[in-house]
Order: structure tokens, then sequence, then C-alpha cells
């Protein structure tokens, strides 16, 4: 059976706006459209009002890219007490804050407008790129990112061209920060930097050959990004492991809090503020509490009953679910299936 769990119905867009400054500061979250977005930009200049002003197929793919990070962030928070919702009362006071659910948020969003935007590019849409056409440098460089094949073989004509994704993801999302230095915009840039490093550290080479019967008289390769559920598994385990940190001593910098921890690299999520145990409704904090979430009552994880409920209790329910059966194969070439009504026994926290 195939569950689609997360498709967004209506275009939602969560996006920084520039509205006022200290709204900028504060890294707030909307829930909107591309054009909504630019409309509150109409008054500014810089490369991210650019976009908006002069480059709507652009903003188009940063728009989609956008949407498939709320996507995977709900994907990967599916379980957690904070679910990654959009719903703008949460999202916003979460965005407001400097935790690791707000550095998760940032950094997918940042590999979602770079993963977008190489894939448009890749697909030939016209948003002022071309695919990486690039020289075969073997012997030349000792460490090349993806590491190159041996043998004999030839660049194919269209490998991702992911300089061109970071760019922009970078021109729409850090530029307007260059000249700011304060801990939640430091935080923030870095996880900017992680959530691109997870594409582009693992960007891989894909090569075919080519010739009579497989026998590779040529093989061609070219450059790949992983998936995107692949960049948000490894987002996930960087927001399991992120980093606190606290201000360096030259206020342009932070650091690691306890002097034993190493300092954070380029890869690593980093967070400034503890975040909220998300167990009970508060509107200040966004959290909507865990009463009533779904949770799995043999699990020691963060879905199970005891993590997610927060030593509160759960209770069991039948759920009437429908899933497709007795499916038979019609010539030529079609399935048809009945719909079939199983009961699944589920659990809710109290
Ligand atoms: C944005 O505006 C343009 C031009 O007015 C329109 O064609 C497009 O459909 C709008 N997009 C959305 C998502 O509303
Ligand atoms: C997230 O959790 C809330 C309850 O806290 C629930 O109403 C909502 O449907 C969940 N959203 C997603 C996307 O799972
Ligand atoms: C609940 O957790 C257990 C143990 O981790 C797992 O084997 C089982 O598949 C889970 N059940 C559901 C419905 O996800
Ligand atoms: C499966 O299909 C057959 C043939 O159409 C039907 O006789 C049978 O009752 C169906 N079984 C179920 C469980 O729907």
């Amino acid at each position: 059976m195939h569950a689609v769990l997360f498709v967004p119905a209506v275009y939602l867009l969560l996006l920084l706006t520039p509205f006022t400054t200290s709204w900028w500061a504060a890294g707030s979250f909307l829930v909107m459209d591309p054009n909504q977005t630019c409309k509150r930009a109409r008054w500014q200049r810089g490369k991210m009002a650019d976009i908006c002003h002069n480059k709507p197929g652009l903003l188009n793919q940063i728009a989609k890219g956008v949407a498939l990070a709320q996507t995977e962030c709900q994907y990967q928070f599916r379980y957690r007490r904070w679910n990654c919702t959009t719903l703008r009362r949460s999202i916003k006071k979460v965005m407001l804050r400097d935790t690791r659910e707000t550095g998760f948020v940032n950094a997918i969003v940042a590999a979602g407008i770079t993963f977008q935007v190489t894939r448009a590019c890749t697909k030939g849409e016209q948003i002022g790129c071309s695919c990486s056409k690039r020289k075969k440098k073997r012997n030349k460089k000792k460490h090349t990112n993806p590491p190159l094949p041996e043998g004999d073989w030839e660049w194919d004509g269209c490998g991702e061209n992911i300089e061109f994704g970071i760019k922009k993801s970078k021109d729409f999302l850090d530029n307007r920060y260059k000249k700011r230095s304060d801990m939640k915009t430091l935080v923030k840039l870095h996880n900017y930097v992680a959530g691109r490093m997870a594409i582009k550290n693992h960007m891989r080479t894909v090569c075919k050959c080519h010739g009579l019967s497989g026998s590779c008289t040529l093989k061609t390769c070219t450059r790949k990004m992983p998936t995107f559920r692949e960049i948000g598994n490894r987002l996930k385990e960087r927001f399991d492991g992120a980093a606190k940190v606290i201000p360096g001593n030259d206020g342009q910098s932070f650091m690691p809090e306890g002097e034993t921890i190493k300092p954070p690299g380029r890869v690593d999520l980093v967070y400034s503020e503890e975040s909220p145990t998300f167990c009970e409704p508060d509107s200040a904090l966004g959290s909507f509490g865990t009463k009533g979430r779904v949770c799995n009552d043999t699990s020691q994880g963060e879905e199970g009953c005891g993590i997610l409920c927060c030593g509160r209790g759960h209770k069991p329910h039948n759920e009437e679910v429908k899933v497709n059966c007795n499916c038979t194969f019609k010539y030529c070439c079609e399935v048809h299936c009945d719909v079939c009504k199983v009961v699944k026994k589920i659990n809710t926290c109290e």
C-alpha cells in the first residue's frame, strides 16, 4: 500500500519576509506564496529583491524548494513532539527563537532551495544557468568531490550544477545578513551552510557504459545530487547531534558551550537556546502540546508513547483504515483493487 502522507494541497510558502528590520533580525518566518513575499520586498534592494523583481522563473523554483523543505521537515519530525507544523502560530514562534528546531528548519530550507534550483538547471529550465560542463581534471587534484572513477572515461554533457544552486540559495537567504554579526545571525548563517553542505559533500559520480553489448568502449560519467530524502536524513542526524554555542570573545563568532567540546564544523548544526519541551500547549512558544498525538507503545524512541506523551500516559483506540485489497491484474495492463476496511489498533497520548 502506498500512503501519501504529506502533499501540501495549497502552495504554501514559508519565507523570511523583509517587512521590518527587526523581523529580519529575529528570523521570523511567514507562510505565504512567493508573490506575497515579494510584495513585501517591493521597496528593498539587494540580491533577494532582485530575484523578486526580475527573475520570476527563479523565484518559482525557490518557492518549490521551500515547499520541498517543508514536506521533508514534516517527514523527519513526524514522530517528534514538535512535528514541524507549518501553522503560522507555531512555526512563527519557533523561528523567532534559536533552538535546535530553528536550526534544522533553516538548514533544510537552504538545502531545499539549493536542491530545487540545481535540479531545474539540469532540466533546462530557463533560469539563467546551464548544466555543469566540467573538464576532466584527472591526476591534477588529489581530493575531488565526488571522487573520480578509475580508468578511461569522459564527462557526460550535463552534470548537476550544484554551484549555481548554492549561489542562488545564498543570494536569496544569506545576502541580506552580510552586515550583521549578532549571535542569532551567525548561527543562522552557519546552519544555512550546513544545509547546503549536506548536498555538496555528497554528490555522486555516476557512470554509464556505451558500446556493443555493454562492452564499455565509451564510458561517460556525470555528477548527481543525493535524493532529498537522503539529505533530510543526514540533516536529521545533525539535528540529533547539534552543538550548543555561546558568543565568542571577539563578538564576531561563537564557540561551543562546553570547553571540552570540539568546535562545530561546517556540516554541523548549531543552536544557542534550549528547546522547550513542547509537552503542553503554550502559545508563547508555538507549542500545541502532544495530547491526542498517535504514539507507538512498544517503542522506546521519540515516537514511543513514553517520550511523546511526556509521561502522561496513553490510551488505545481502534481506527478503521481503508486499504487496497483483492487486487487483480486485467489483461492488459490494469490492476483493479477493492477497497477493504481494516481495524488498526493505535495509541494516542493523554
Ligand atoms: C504570481 O503572480 C503572477 C503574475 O501576477 C501570476 O501569474 C502567478 O500565478 C502568481 N503566483 C502565485 C503562486 O500566486
Ligand atoms: C502535528 O501535530 C498536531 C498536534 O500537535 C496535529 O494536529 C497535526 O496534524 C500534526 N501535523 C502534521 C503535519 O503531522
Ligand atoms: C512500533 O515500534 C516497534 C519497535 O520499535 C516497531 O517494531 C513497530 O513496527 C512500531 N509500530 C508501528 C505501527 O510503527
Ligand atoms: C475478491 O474478489 C472476488 C472476485 O471478485 C470476490 O468473490 C471476493 O469476495 C473478493 N474478496 C474480498 C475480500 O473482497
